[in-house]
């Protein structure tokens, strides 16, 4: 059975822009059935559509609690029906209302090595780390989120990336990138055959 994915996104969207060509190339046997963010200026919705994917904004509003949000968030991602439940530059932490709905089923990119950097702006700190010489390389990992702990659940992938003398934020930022764009592949690859496989 291929996959059904929702994808939240705040941002630009390459890795759900990744995603959504490994679905088309067959690479990994799923579909991005839904997009959601939480921004009506969001890049990754205009991708989504150009591939017609269904799309929705859940935007704040003043004064709501998080339960709130979480619940209208809900709303809208079950009516997909999602196996997966991939946060892709998702810049909201989801409560334990919503995530108790997909038990073993929402996951997270993050730009760093398990226990390190959590929060935003992961890259740029390992920059200034490495700039002022405590460190020599940071990764990207993959991991659930099975609570409203940030960037630390159990990881799916991970993948070190070296820093280079002569890297430059930019160029940190796009291997970096890459390296997500691969790594979520993966984690997504390894997620399907086990759900396909036949519980023991
Ligand atoms: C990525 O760096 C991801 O690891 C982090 O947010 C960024 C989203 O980038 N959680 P994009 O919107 O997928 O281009």
């Amino acid at each position: 059975m291929t996959a059904r994915l929702v994808v939240l996104a705040s941002g630009n969207g390459t890795n759900l822009q990744a995603i959504i060509d490994a679905c088309e190339s067959k690479q990994i046997d799923a579909q991005v059935v839904g997009v959601v963010s939480d921004k009506h200026e969001a890049f990754a919705l205009n991708r989504a559509q150009c591939h017609n994917v269904e799309t929705a904004v859940v935007a704040a509003k003043p004064h709501e609690t998080r339960q709130q949000y979480d619940a209208r968030l809900a709303q809208i991602v079950s009516a997909w029906q999602p196996h997966i439940v991939v946060l892709a530059g998702f810049m909201r932490v989801l409560s334990n209302s919503f995530l108790s709905l997909y038990p073993n089923q929402v996951i997270n990119i993050h730009p760093a090595l398990p226990g390190e950097l959590p929060g935003t702006h992961a890259i740029e700190r390992a920059f200034t780390e490495f700039a002022n010489g405590i460190r020599q390389e940071t990764g990207v990992m993959v991991h659930f989120v099975p609570d409203e702990g940030v960037d630390n659940g159990p990881v799916i992938a991970q993948q070190t990336v070296r820093i280079h003398a002569a890297d430059t934020l930019v160029t940190l930022e796009a291997r970096m990138h890459a390296t997500e764009h691969a790594l979520v592949i993966d984690a997504l690859q390894q997620l399907i055959t086990q759900q396909k496989a036949p519980a023991s």
